[in-house]
């Protein structure tokens, strides 16, 4: 019988075979988390034709991964580089980025105080499964990025919810911080800044009243830096790290996916001291052996000259802080929405109130074909008002989010009216 013909049957009947409940095997917390609505959105229903949609849900540069970072991938492959790798990562990469976070950001590590990950994703699953133990209490700010969510749920940890709004540019309010500490023991605070999905960095002197009240209660900081390098209006960018008292508690979360358009390279790392590095190094080697060794190689070329990175990181942020603004001033243009200015990345998160949002971004999908992600899907159903917010990522080029913004504003519109 003819191969093809015959796998077509066996997949036939074994799909007609299969009886099982499999929900019964499946670990319960797995069974009650969602797949990340970014991408559930895709599946929404448009009466407008694909070509003519515009997709702004997924978080992914669209501007190409510069060439000379794409070569040296290529590099890699002819020298042969495709043999496992020291599980924390190549030393030559772990020197590279010692250097580079030292240059641009202050802040001081060592190699080995450097754990190259599997992009940003696997790095924030193995610290939250090397620090956390069943009922350890999180402090998570509201909106976040979801897959933290995820991870502190599959370690039977619980989540302390603070809730951030666009009232208040999204900042935190460390009495509110206070409040949570004062009731229960908490293991880690988490801190996204630049934040995904709202653009708002954490300043100094709130980054400054945390610290002290980790050193005062006892928990780590786990901060998320991966947008550190695309923040607008030529602010100055403070790591947690670099503050006095904070480094011993701190761990950094890092990536070349957003800064470098290198999503698909899956090249993140961790920075901590050697002694959580140890630890977390042992779940990394369960999860990955080690990250992918060509990518390692290119992530290091990436970081070799460092004018040759300061050209291509300014280029990719000017092109963001552009588009940025033809965005907000856009959507500034209405009364109807809340919007506040990100200071870094490449997310709004608009607020049109009184309207449930995943009701709206259904409908602006289908009658408009723009997609767009319901804050919902960033937040718990502890904070109701985030049904009102939605998220719109600004990578596609600047005539796209033109259009896209005017038919937002139109939908806005319309909306009410139906
Ligand atoms: C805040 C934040 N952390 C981590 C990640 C994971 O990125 P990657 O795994 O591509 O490094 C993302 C991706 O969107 C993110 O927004």
């Amino acid at each position: 019988m003819n191969i093809g013909i015959r796998t077509k049957l066996i997949f036939f009947f074994s799909k007609k075979l299969c009886t099982l409940s499999y929900d019964q095997f499946i670990n319960p917390v797995v069974l009650e988390t969602p797949i990340s609505g970014i991408r559930l959105v895709n599946s929404w229903e448009s009466k407008i034709p694909l070509r003519e949609q515009i997709h702004l849900n997924i978080g992914q540069p669209d501007l190409p991964t510069p060439s000379y970072i794409k070569y040296a991938a290529v590099e890699a492959l002819e020298k042969d580089l495709t043999r496992y790798t020291d599980v924390l990562g190549e030393k030559y990469l772990r020197n590279a980025i010692v250097g580079f976070q030292d240059s641009f950001h202050h802040l001081r590590y060592s190699s080995d105080e450097v754990l190259v990950t599997a992009g940003g994703q696997s790095a924030i699953f193995a610290v939250l499964k090397a620090i956390l133990s069943p009922n350890d209490n999180v402090i998570v700010p509201f909106p976040s990025y979801p897959p933290y969510i995820n991870a502190i749920k599959y370690n039977y940890a619980n989540i302390l919810p603070l809730k951030t709004t666009v009232d208040h540019d999204f900042n935190l309010i460390p009495e509110k911080i206070r409040e949570r500490l004062e009731k229960k023991p908490v293991k880690a605070l988490l801190l996204i800044s630049p934040s995904n999905p709202t653009g708002t960095i954490v300043p100094k002197e709130t980054l400054e009243e945390i610290v002290n009240l980790a050193n005062e209660f006892n928990f780590l900081i786990l901060s998320d830096e991966i947008y550190s390098d695309i923040i607008f209006d030529n602010q100055a960018y403070t790591s947690v790290a670099t503050l006095s008292d904070a480094w011993e508690r701190t761990i950094i979360i890092q990536s070349f996916s957003k800064m470098l358009s290198m999503c698909g390279f899956r090249i993140g790392y961790i920075l901590a001291p050697g002694p959580l590095i140890d630890q977390i190094k042992v779940i990394h080697h369960t999860m990955n052996i080690c990250a992918n060794n060509i990518a390692q190689y290119a992530a290091y070329k990436a970081l070799e000259d460092q004018n040759q990175l300061k050209r291509a990181i300014s280029s990719l942020v000017k092109t963001y802080q552009d588009r940025r603004d033809l965005c907000i001033e856009a959507l500034t243009n209405s009364d109807k929405i809340s919007i506040s200015k990100p200071r870094g990345a490449f997310y709004l998160f608009p607020k049109i109130d009184n309207l449930n949002m995943i009701r709206f971004c259904k409908w602006l999908k289908y009658n408009y074909g723009v997609t767009t992600v319901p804050g919902s899907y960033f937040s718990t159903d502890l904070i109701e008002e985030h049904n009102q917010y939605f998220r719109i990522c600004f990578t596609a080029e600047k005539e796209k989010l033109d259009l896209g913004m005017k038919k937002i504003l139109l939908a806005t519109e319309k909306y009410k009216k139906t």
